[in-house]
């Protein structure tokens, strides 16, 4: 594991400003910079950047964070990753944590392949661009294809040398170990003479989404029918073909930023569609799509589309496996091509406007797809129609969303004329396999419903929920802003005078904000009521009692992923009225010329009218109007509290606007 002093000081060194800048370009605005977002495609720019506070805010899709929330977002890193990728940026040495000799071990064995892999990659690289024989065997075959060099570069494209040992003998004398190459899988263990596995071929190295090399697939450029046309590295510590993509980090973003993803089965396919301009494409290598390979993809989009050979055989076979990606709640298009021809002879004989007209126009929506081919199939025999309803409600059932299942059963009964009551009663057979599942989702969608009544229907509940709301972010607010600044506040005190008399005494004493409202709150028993908030709540307080000197840049950078969007916005407030300024609005930021203290005071005291109020109802609908029921307690107590409601509207020097901002 990375060292906590590392990613402090990687932390402490990144600028937001700088590691972003790599990505979006950024002007500067005042003291914030803008850019055009990176998550959407936009022609004026809603994205900020905050060099003082060190975060950034992405007004059109909501997303926020430091440096490193950008990189995960943005480039799809883990954590970790984004810690590596910034240390390597600002030269700053990683320091890991103690582990276990077996941890030690386990990683030292995946960082030694890893970095075998590099080597390779960048040899067989070298080697097509610079050797002789490189360049005129694999650079003269791919430029047949049709590769540029800039397509050869971006895919790390390479040649491995005819002679049996080349790469070995290579990587042997550049001090790499054997048992890694071997591990890895590039050269063949035999007694005393280790060979490479990859001889004469050309190179497609296999990356991961971050870019790490993996493994590599080879093509042969001799017509041999008895010899693999490809030749791939086999399973290892790094290398689990069930869950790579080809191609996904070079895709990745173009997935994001168009919400698709094309998936086609080989190499050339993705290179080919690279090179014409789709560049949101990744392959399956030539085998049905794993629920990890999906997975990978639904980390960036919910929407696929299958790119299909132009045979139909293939297409039949293919069509099994496309459930799978119905079962993870993704929408699938499937996109033949014609006869004869692979996404890659397609894109590269048809120029860019004319392959996006042909994907657009032929992409089909998966299960309306497969009803018209079946039915076609099974136009006059009713045992195939039979199976062919069977087959159709399999796919259904395996779409987890039920209002969606709900609109497919009514196309298929449309398509394949038959009542939608059969298909009803067929899907609830296979769907009650997951009775249980769906229980509990019922239940959900039960409590989300009731909710969405209380808020249609009354809107005085919904105007009550939203001065809550409104309340506990600016709590929030002012913790972020003005968390640890010491100002002065006003308490009374029940005190004697020289006369021996009880009063109230008015004694002004230092607190930090913090400290106040934490107080105040716990004083009132009060919890915030919306859970994102009482966790940010929590986690605020305690950061502040833990240091001393709490300023907000320490605290963003250990920001919890899941209150980025919400923080951010608060924080970036402000640059969001000088945002619209720039589209020529005149709005602006509403000045805040009350102290800080008033300002505290006087959230704390409405979040208190606010919560008297709620019992006073309370009381108020428990007060019984059946003729002799004694309500003398309830009234009197709803009196109590209406007196505490005047001292508070006194304090807040208002009596009629009640919760204003
Ligand atoms: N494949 C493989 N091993 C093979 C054949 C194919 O791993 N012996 C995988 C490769 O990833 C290949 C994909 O399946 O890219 C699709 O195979 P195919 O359509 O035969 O190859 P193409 O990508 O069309 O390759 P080319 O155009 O170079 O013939
Ligand atoms: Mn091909």
């Amino acid at each position: 594991m990375i060292s906590q002093t590392t990613i402090d000081t990687v932390f402490e060194t990144a600028r937001v400003e700088e590691v972003i800048g790599d990505f979006v370009q950024l002007k500067r605005a005042g003291s914030n910079f803008k850019g055009l977002s990176p998550f959407s495609d936009e022609r004026s720019p809603s994205f900020m950047v905050s060099p003082a506070k060190g975060i950034w805010k992405d007004f059109s899709s909501g997303k926020g964070g430091n440096a490193v929330a950008f990189l995960m977002e943005h480039s799809h890193f883990t954590y970790p990753e984004a810690i590596r990728f910034l240390a390597k940026k600002y030269n700053i040495e990683i320091e890991e944590t103690e582990q276990t000799d077996e941890e030690k071990a386990n990683t030292d064995v995946r960082e030694s392949m890893y970095l075998v892999s590099e080597f390779a990659k960048d040899y067989f690289h070298n080697t097509l661009l610079h050797s002789e024989e490189g360049k005129a065997i694999g650079l003269s075959y791919f430029k047949e294809r049709g590769f540029t060099s800039e397509t050869i570069k971006k895919f790390a494209l390479g040649y491995s040398p005819e002679a049996w040992d080349a790469f070995t003998k290579e990587a042997l004398g550049k001090g790499y170990k054997l048992e890694f190459l071997e591990s890895t899988g590039l050269t063949i263990p035999k007694d005393d003479r280790p060979f490479d596995r990859f001889k004469s071929r050309v190179m497609f190295p296999i990356q991961s989404m971050s870019g790490r090399v993996l493994g590599f697939g080879g093509r042969i450029l001799t017509n041999d029918k008895k010899a693999a046309k490809y030749l791939n590295s086999p399973e290892s510590d790094i290398y689990h073909k069930s869950k790579v993509l080809y191609g996904i980090f070079q895709a990745k973003q173009a997935i994001a930023k168009q919400n698709n993803c094309f998936l086609v089965e080989g190499y050339t396919d993705v290179i080919q569609f690279n090179q014409a301009g789709i560049e949101n494409v990744v392959a399956s290598s030539g085998t049905a799509l794993t629920p990890d390979q999906i997975r990978l993809i639904n980390r960036l989009t919910k929407n696929i589309t299958v790119l299909f050979d132009g045979d139909a055989a293939g297409l039949r076979a293919s069509i099994r496996g496309i459930d799978l990606i119905l079962e993870e709640g993704m929408n699938v298009k499937v996109c033949a091509f014609p006869d004869g021809e692979d996404p890659d002879s397609f894109a590269k004989k048809t120029p860019y406007e004319e392959l996006v007209k042909y994907l657009d126009e032929n992409a089909k929506d998966f299960i309306q797809f497969k009803a018209s081919m079946l039915m076609n199939d099974a136009k006059n025999d009713p045992i195939k129609k039979a199976d062919l309803i069977r087959d159709m409600v399999v796919s259904i059932s395996k779409i987890p969303d039920r209002i969606q299942r709900e609109v497919y059963i009514q196309e298929c009964s449309r398509i394949m004329d038959i009542s939608e009551q059969v298909l009803v009663s067929t899907l609830a057979q296979l769907v009650q396999k997951d009775v249980a599942e769906v229980g509990k989702k019922l239940k959900q969608e039960q409590k989300d419903k009731a909710f969405e009544v209380v808020k249609n229907d009354t809107p005085a509940q919904v105007q009550k929920i939203d001065i809550l709301y409104g309340l506990e972010r600016k709590i929030i607010e002012i913790l972020l802003l003005y968390g640890n600044k010491t100002e002065e506040f006003e308490d009374v005190l029940l005190k004697a005078n020289e006369e021996g008399e009880i009063e109230n005494v008015i004694e002004k004493k230092q607190y930090k904000v913090f400290q106040r409202i934490y107080l105040s709150l716990q004083e009132d028993e009060v919890e915030l009521a919306n859970p994102l908030f009482r966790d940010i709540f929590k986690s605020l307080t305690s950061y502040y009692l833990q240091n001393e000197n709490f300023n907000i840049e320490q605290y963003l950078m250990h920001l919890q992923p899941e209150f980025a969007q919400e923080v951010t916005d608060i924080l970036m407030e402000d640059e969001r009225v000088v945002l619209h300024n720039w589209e020529g609005q005149n709005i602006f930021p509403k000045s805040k010329n009350d102290t800080i203290s008033q300002y505290v005071s006087e959230t704390i005291l409405t979040m208190r009218w606010y919560l008297v109020d709620r019992i006073i109802e309370e009381i108020k609908s428990s007060i019984s109007s059946e003729p002799g029921s004694d309500n003398i307690e309830p009234l009197s107590m709803a009196m109590d509290y209406s007196k505490l409601i005047n001292s508070f509207s006194k304090k807040l020097g208002r009596v009629m606007s009640r919760y204003s901002n």
